[in-house]
């Protein structure tokens, strides 16, 4: 479920394909636009993400290591009927309505409840609330002055307005939230549905992506703890599976990627501007000192949930959740 469904699934195939897409397509003729300008970081990588990583996984079953003990055909059988049987409704994938959803009292998932030993705290729902939290800040912080509106008019700028248009045509999930959740996605573009839309997206692709699936990639890929390299008869690793592995991870997975507290560049808040000619050529973006402020605001405060709230430090060998450092911007491989 954790790899398969929620991870491969959900935000792999149904959300970050669309997602980065459509958002590249959609600003190639206008780079410069502060929204596109605001999505960057979490659009990295996406060529890779949506390709090739769909090759590897069902084209040379690496998904038979990596998401499920099972064969590729009933993995891809699993995933058909999660999509025609449970169909994603991105507004309900909100945080702020998630427990509710699912008829768990928000009661659980305060810091109150996750921190005392003797309640049992919802820990993940938690955490992601908080993050998205700190996106919605920044979502206001980033595009507020130049489009709030709350929900009271739609946004006057026709690249936007494509822009959602299309988001709208090629998610499911989001196409599924305008009809049935309209007050929360409304079918033209308003602040309040960009805003809301845009903090659960982000949440997804970068916190809760690392968290169902990466966080246990330690034990995922060590063949001790995959089914699918352990011999029939019990003994030792096969040699085939193991090989497979390292060579697909160490060639495909274990690349550069960016991460939300990494210093953040230039180029994701200002314009790129260049003199001089090919290797002679020096290019320098002055950053937006304003924009660069709200994401650098968001990094300290993500520093200080890893840094001071008990729920957020146990990850790695302490947990089974991913530290605050170690979270990328985008769903990659
Ligand atoms: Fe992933």
């Amino acid at each position: 479920m954790t790899n398969l469904v929620l991870h491969v699934k959900d935000l792999h195939l149904e959300l970050a394909a669309a997602f980065q897409a459509v958002t590249v397509d959609a600003f190639a003729d206008n780079p410069e636009h502060p929204l596109r300008k605001v999505l960057d970081p979490f659009i990295s990588r996406s060529v890779q993400a949506t390709n090739d990583n769909f090759k590897l996984l069902f084209d040379y079953h690496a998904a038979e290591f990596s998401l499920a003990p099972l064969p590729v055909d009933e993995q891809l059988k699993l995933i058909d009927d999660f999509i025609r049987e449970q169909p994603l409704n991105l507004a309900e994938m909100d945080m702020e309505v998630f427990a509710q959803h699912r008829n768990m009292s928000a009661k659980y998932s305060t810091k109150e409840a996750v921190d005392d030993p003797s309640r049992w705290g919802w820990r993940w729902h938690y955490r992601s609330l908080q993050v998205q939290r700190l996106y919605d800040e920044l979502l206001d912080c980033r595009l507020g002055a130049r489009f709030n509106q709350g929900d009271a008019e739609a946004i006057d700028d026709e690249v936007v307005m494509q822009w959602w248009a299309d988001m709208v045509k090629h998610m499911p999930a989001l196409n599924r939230a305008t009809r049935l959740n309209p007050e929360w996605a409304s079918e033209k573009v308003t602040f309040g549905s960009l805003k809301r839309v845009l903090r659960v997206l982000l949440v997804w692709l970068s916190w809760i992506h690392e968290d169902v699936g990466h966080s246990a990639a330690s034990y995922v890929y060590n063949p001790v703890y995959t089914p699918m390299n352990i011999p029939l008869d019990g003994v030792g690793v096969p040699m085939r599976s193991y090989v497979f592995n390292v060579a697909a991870y160490r060639g495909f997975v274990f690349l550069e990627r960016a991460a939300l507290m990494d210093e953040p560049p230039n180029f994701w808040f200002g314009t790129e501007t260049c003199s001089g000619w090919w290797m002679f050529q020096s290019c320098t973006t002055p950053a937006d000192d304003k924009s660069k402020q709200c994401f650098t605001d968001f990094q300290s405060k993500l520093k200080a949930f890893g840094d001071d709230d008990k729920a957020f430090s146990e990850c790695d060998k302490t947990g089974f959740y991913s530290c605050v450092d170690r979270v990328e911007t985008a769903v990659s491989s």
